[in-house]
């Protein structure tokens, strides 16, 4: 910052957007039936404000030492992982597939063609990058309740082109993945693990996203920590984060932070693809990439947030178990969640599976939660087959989808996000009652 009277001046404002913070967004009293209970939102005070605000009057704006910052932070949440920050899941989700195409990975890259065994419940961007790479998606199914994958298929699934599994932790509950990394191991996969929906859960004690080969995160607001809009990608493995970071930079081979020079100490002493030798590093190009980095800006809110992390975890927690005993005399209408063996989930949602001779359609419940101001949600795509940009894809299908078929039909859940009081909670266990128990 240039000058002490700068420093005075921000401490001013800074002060300021605190005491607006207070003004503009106070607690509201909860009325039942009139005060949304939505299933997700930004849960931030005035930290958030000012962590952005003195971003602002920076005003660096692009990825610069905020970013900087919050990379080595999630970094350390993940075992001290390499983190790249990106500008949502699924561009997290894109790097972190496309860098297992590089030519720095090797052997063992991936080429078109060559499978990626998945699951097709759950949301499109997880399974998109597939198709984007011009590889080919292999379905299996899910188990219930837990709607995670399921493992005996899995192996099943496996085929002379599969060189990959990528899945998603359903709304915060872990599938078995160290079984999961084992197979993955045993038939020289790579294992992507899409974290979006499960930051902070665990499985045998140990965080998911550590097991597989790269983990993915997303910060859009319905998630654990939000800043608006974000993703980030994380590896153990250098090779496959130099490509993630060249891949989210146009895919250039410099990698030298905004506004520096020369980190690599021969800008100019560079001879690659038929460029004249010398050819300025900072443009040449190694991989067909895109620009998918965040700001300073939506990083400095996610450093607000991350250290509210573990507070906000253990509240998704509490306000699921909440729902869970509040509901669990219901247990004739639905099939209640169940966490994976073994693992601690870090609850997205509660999902509620409707069973299959409950005395009224899913729809119908849904939308009188609606009109009760009750936020639902089903689980994103349901089977993502079932969905029309899906239609005519190449891909496989291994033994049938008939859980994914249900999920889809049957599924829906509802919030447990921080924002969530008691008497929210409490308001939608008594509303849930009165809709089931009526007489029909
Ligand atoms: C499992 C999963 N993966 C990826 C994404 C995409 O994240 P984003 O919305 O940040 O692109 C989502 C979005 O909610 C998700 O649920």
């Amino acid at each position: 910052m240039s000058s002490g009277r700068a420093r005075e001046l921000q401490a001013q404002i800074l002060s300021l957007v605190e005491e607006y913070v207070a003004e503009a967004f106070p607690a509201k009293p909860f009325v039942p039936g009139t005060t949304h209970v939505p299933v997700a939102g930004r849960h931030f005070d005035a930290d958030e404000v000012k962590r952005l605000v003195e971003a602002s009057l920076e005003f660096w704006l692009t990825h610069g030492h905020f970013a900087d910052s919050f990379e080595d932070e999630l970094g350390k949440w993940f075992g001290g992982r390499r983190c790249r920050l990106c500008n949502s899941g699924s561009s997290a989700n894109l790097l972190a597939l496309t860098a297992l195409t590089s030519p720095l990975v090797g052997e063992r890259r991936l080429v078109p063609g060559d499978e990626v065994v998945t699951v097709a419940a759950g949301f499109p961007t997880t399974v998109n990058p597939i198709l984007q790479n011009g590889l080919v998606p292999v379905f299996v199914d899910v188990t219930l309740p837990a709607h995670c994958v399921d493992l005996a298929a899995l192996e099943e699934a496996i085929g002379p082109r599969t060189r990959a599994i990528m899945i998603a932790h359903p709304l915060g509950n872990p599938f078995a993945v160290a079984e999961v990394a084992e197979i993955a191991k045993k038939r020289d996969l790579w294992l992507v693990e899409d974290c979006c929906d499960a930051l902070g859960a665990t499985y045998d004690g140990r965080a998911v996203g550590t097991f597989g080969d790269v983990a993915t995160v997303s910060f859009y607001p319905a998630h654990h920590i939000t800043m608006g809009e974000g993703g980030a990608v994380l590896s153990a493995n250098t090779r496959v984060m130099r490509a993630v970071e060249s891949l989210r930079d146009w895919g250039r081979d410099c990698y030298c932070a905004p506004g520096k020079d020369n980190t690599c100490g021969k800008r100019f002493a560079w001879q690659l693809g038929d460029l004249p030798y010398g050819y300025d590093h900072k443009y040449i190009y190694s991989h067909i990439g895109y620009n998918l980095k965040a700001t300073d800006l939506q990083a400095a809110i996610g450093l607000a947030q991350l250290e509210k992390l573990p507070d906000f975890i253990a509240a998704r927690r509490r306000n699921f178990h909440r729902l869970r005993e509040g509901v669990k005399d219901l247990a004739d209408i639905f099939e209640m969640p169940e966490a994976t063996a073994r693992s601690d989930p870090s609850w997205f949602g509660f999902p509620l599976l409707l069973r299959a001779d409950a005395p009224f359609p899913r729809e119908d419940l849904m939308r009188w939660l609606n009109e009760q101001n009750i936020g639902t949600r089903l689980l994103f795509g349901g089977n993502l087959l079932r969905q029309p940009a899906y239609v005519g894809i190449p891909h496989r299908v291994v033994g049938r989808l008939t859980n994914t078929d249900i999920v889809a039909e049957r599924l829906f859940w509802l919030g447990v996000y921080p924002g969530l009081t008691e008497a929210m909670i409490d308001f939608v266990i008594e509303r849930l009652h009165a809709f089931c128990r009526a007489p029909r």
